[in-house]
């Protein structure tokens, strides 16, 4: 596999609860070159085992103790695939690397996220204070691994420190860095800076992906607007696709009607938990959820009750019996 190009891309962000496998392929299947997975918190993926699940044609990380799908990837991401982590930790950073590193074309380590979650844990923007931290864990990664390492980070309170901060992580020998354009205490609804992540851009070797440009995002032609006006290598787009990933289609956004099936379908056909399908596909119909559709949705407590919905329950039936006659094949067809 040829190793993950950063430059001149538009990539789909790390969404925690979105970012799972149905909308990161379809996020490929409408135009993003690269997709990120939703962050993963070391402590969580290192007790997961690598499964190969044939029925699904999948790799899955399934947790230990309860059995549940942590990281599910496929063939038709893994060239395009970032994994992203949550930590604080070097070796543990490593740990899960090493863990994914032959299914996923990248690895990045999240050094934005200000919830208090992550920061008492020391990770997300609690690293961006930690130069000496970011160093290590970052240089371990690029050190020990077969993959690009990248991170993500948010701005520090003047431009010199945010600079100084990014030539930090440059000589990590990391293979770029996404920057979003806020601080850690300014939130969503306040505009991005993009005159600071151009002046990073400008004082970079390595390929910068802009980030935080959703708010002024509703069209193909915002995002190359955004690409423009930061002057970065590469964009990166979190809301503006979490309300329509068709968003990355270069021939124009398609109308939800047309966005959610295609997201259902992959829902079905990747066997996704009935919690996230459901998450996700309130998160996109937002305003619409006060609709009649929107209702049923949230009164919806199967998984067929949101395929009846949109037309799909003869489709989710054939591909469960497909998953069974595929599964009573294999068991017949394993070595005794
Ligand atoms: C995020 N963001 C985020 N960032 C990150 O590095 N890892 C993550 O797991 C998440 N999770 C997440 C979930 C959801 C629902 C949203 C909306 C955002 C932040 C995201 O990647 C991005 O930095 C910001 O949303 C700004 O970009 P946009 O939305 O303006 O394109």
């Amino acid at each position: 596999m040829s190793r993950l190009n950063y430059a001149d891309k538009i990539i789909l962000a790390p969404m925690v609860r979105m970012g799972t496998l149905p909308l990161r392929l379809l996020a490929l299947r409408y135009g993003a070159d690269i997709v990120y997975t939703e962050e993963i918190v070391d402590k969580k993926m290192v007790r997961t085992k690598r499964v190969v699940n044939e029925i699904l044609g999948t790799i899955d990380f399934i947790d230990e103790f309860d059995g549940s799908v942590v990281f599910r990837t496929c063939n038709e991401e893994s060239s395009r695939v970032v994994f992203q982590v949550g930590t604080s930790d070097a070796k543990l950073a490593l740990d899960v690397a090493k863990l994914v590193e032959k299914d996923v074309a990248g690895f990045d380590v999240n050094m934005g996220c200000p919830k208090e979650f992550s920061i008492k844990g020391g990770m997300g923007a609690a690293l961006l204070k930690q130069p000496e931290k970011i160093k290590d864990i970052l240089t371990n990664l690029v050190s020990n691994t077969s993959i690009p390492i990248t991170c993500k980070i948010r701005l520090l309170p003047t431009i010199e420190e945010t600079l100084s901060l990014a030539n930090v992580i440059q000589n990590c020998g990391v293979a770029a860095v996404a920057v979003h354009g806020r601080t850690k205490e300014e939130r969503p609804q306040h505009p991005n800076n993009n005159e600071a992540i151009k002046k990073i851009a400008e004082n970079l070797k390595i390929p910068v992906i802009a980030n935080g440009g959703s708010r002024e995002i509703e069209t193909y032609e915002h995002i190359l607007r955004f690409h423009k006006t930061t002057g970065a290598s590469s964009v990166m787009i979190a809301r503006a696709a979490q309300y329509n990933s068709s968003v990355f289609r270069s021939t124009g956004k398609l109308s939800l009607d047309e966005v959610i099936p295609e997201y259902l379908k992959l829902c079905i056909e990747y066997d996704n938990v009935f919690t996230n399908t459901k998450y996700c596909v309130q998160m996109m119909l937002r305003d619409l959820q006060e609709t009649p559709m929107g209702k049923r949705l949230l009164d919806s407590k199967i998984e067929e009750e949101i395929y009846q919905i949109w037309g799909l329950l003869d489709y989710y039936k054939e591909k469960r019996e497909e998953f069974m006659k595929q599964s009573l094949k294999l068991q017949v067809t394993l070595p005794s």
